[in-house]
């Protein structure tokens, strides 16, 4: 698959999130969400009346929850109700991998395990069979804007080279740090999505999004 932006809205301007999201609906596929709370990662941002609400607005867009919070149980029912279409919890935050991964797909949803940039590969081994997509982490999650781990290079590397082994059809997805000098580098390491925050979100969002595009081809 060609590799594809998916803009982040944690970087948005909270209080101009509808007129950004339009600025750059017609040039993406997806939106990331963030979910934090204030436990897992040290910081707190949108509730599932607001995933709600974008989904209503934006149902064409893909809606990529990504669920930073400890024991999702509860977390991934209330963004399955609210419209999310992608939903993934991290490895670290529950030992459920399977149920929740199950459930996830009974729903006809597409399932992601996430893990932080200190969490090996080989701990996803068991749940290969029943990803839809990874979220690779490669910056420590709770906040926009910081620098890419290049050590999360290796890990995808290892990642592609396990998927294509075994014949797995589970999509890359890369969070952290992207940005315009490093955006071709982690694509051609194998990632297939890459989640970009503030390298959209700062200044004018259309034209950072298409120059980052314009990176990939
Ligand atoms: C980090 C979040 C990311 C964040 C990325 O906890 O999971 O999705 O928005 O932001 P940038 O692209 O600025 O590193
Ligand atoms: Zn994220």
């Amino acid at each position: 698959m060609r590799p594809v932006i998916a803009p982040s809205l944690l970087s948005a301007d909270p209080l101009s999130l509808y007129s950004q999201i339009e600025e750059i609906r017609g040039e993406t596929e997806i939106l990331h969400l963030d979910i934090m709370d204030g436990h897992f990662v040290p910081n707190i941002t949108f509730g599932p009346f607001f995933a709600g609400a974008i989904k209503e607005k934006f149902p064409d867009l893909i809606l990529d929850v990504h669920l930073m919070v400890t024991n999702p149980e509860k977390a991934i029912e209330w963004y399955m109700d609210s419209g999310a279409d992608w939903v993934s919890f991290h490895i670290e935050a529950t030992p459920h991998h399977h149920r929740y991964l199950s459930r996830i797909r009974e729903r006809g949803k597409k399932a992601g395990l996430a893990l932080n940039p200190s969490t090996p590969i080989c701990l996803l081994e068991p749940s290969l069979p029943f990803l839809d997509f990874v979220l690779l982490l490669t910056v420590n999650p709770g906040f926009g804007g910081q620098k890419f781990i290049k050590e999360g290079l290796e890990k995808i590397t290892r990642l592609k080279a396990l998927k294509q082994e075994k014949g797995y059809e589970f999509l890359i997805e890369v969070d952290g740090g992207v940005k315009k000098h490093n955006i071709k580098t982690i694509a051609r390491a194998g990632a297939e999505v890459l989640v970009a925050g503030s390298a959209v979100f700062s200044g004018e969002p259309l034209k950072n999004l298409l120059s980052l595009k314009e990176e990939l081809e």
